[in-house]
């Protein structure tokens, strides 16, 4: 699981059709004992708590580093070797990395299966199943529908994966909402297999939208803090851009929210950030179960 380019629709639906019966209960145990290194080398609130609650709820046994200061990687023993030495203890390895193509190299000097919780400014697939699922879960349907997706989508992970995730899903609209500067890489774009249209103000979200997919200005990886102070606040999604939306219409945002989305939003319909997050445990669930149960 290291990229969702790699994903095809066969695979997502049975994930979220697995996703939805560990919701219900439903799902026999794994036949042998099996286990998971957690190895997450920078913060993390959901994404990590929700592996590690996953991995319980499967009966994996866990062993897990929060940074690289935890490990070994302080006294100087490299990345490849620490990735080696979770491959002899684990049969799953979740990894977090500040650096790009990082769970993609550590897939190449391990023999067990790799799951990228976030490379840099790469690629976050699990995050992208999430915010599918829970589109999915409100529609009843994924396809078809006007998304617009707002701010940093030149640093951001998710945005990334969730661009990808979409070529599975014959969306009807994409809009992109951002600074110029903040737009999507071309390296992003070109692997795209429908047209996005960007507008650089949010008055660019359409009438018509159904999903307007928000998350925070990517502050630690702005090469400025000039550029960063430069269109900080400037695309805060506020209790009246709520309310201009169609009724039936959803907010989400991977989180954490750092000042993009008004609390105001939190009490309405809308507002799906919460159940987004929640939905982090059964997918995750099914991710690793899916995982080892090819492997057994
Ligand atoms: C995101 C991440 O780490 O990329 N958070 C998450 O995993 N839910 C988004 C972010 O940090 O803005």
């Amino acid at each position: 699981m290291i990229s969702a380019l790699e994903l095809d629709r066969a695979r997502i639906d049975k994930l979220f059709s697995l996703s939805d019966k560990f919701k219900r209960g439903a799902v026999k145990p794994l036949d042998r004992s099996s286990s998971v290194a957690l190895a997450f080398f920078e913060p993390s609130t959901r994404t990590f708590s929700s592996f590690e609650m996953a991995a319980m709820k499967l009966g994996l046994s866990v062993t897990s580093m929060r940074s690289d200061k935890d490990s070994s990687m302080a006294k100087g023993e490299t990345f490849a070797d620490t990735v080696r030495m979770l491959s002899g203890y684990a049969d799953l390895i979740v990894i977090r990395s500040r650096f790009d193509g990082s769970a993609r190299f550590a897939s190449e000097v391990s023999g067990k299966a790799i799951i990228n919780a976030g490379d840099g400014q790469n690629e976050h697939p699990t995050q992208a199943l999430i915010d599918m699922y829970t589109i999915k879960e409100h529609f009843g349907k994924a396809d078809n529908l006007t998304y617009a997706i707002v701010a940093d989508l030149r640093h951001s992970r998710t945005t990334n994966s969730l661009l990808y995730m979409l070529n599975n899903f014959r969306p009807k609209a994409v809009h992109i909402i951002s600074p110029p500067q903040l737009k999507p890489l071309e390296q992003v774009t070109s692997r795209l297999k429908y047209e996005c249209e960007w507008s650089d103000s949010l008055a660019g979200v359409p009438g018509d939208v159904d999903v307007l997919y928000v998350n925070r200005l990517q502050k630690e990886r702005f090469q400025d803090e000039m550029e960063y102070n430069s269109v900080k606040g400037s695309y805060y999604i506020d209790i009246r851009v709520a309310e201009r939306m169609p009724d039936d219409s959803i907010i989400l945002d991977p989180l954490p929210r750092v000042d993009e989305l008004d609390r105001a939003i939190d009490g309405t319909d809308k507002a799906k950030y919460f159940v987004q997050a929640a939905n982090g445990v059964p997918i995750r669930q099914a991710i690793m179960y899916n995982l080892l149960s090819e492997r057994q």
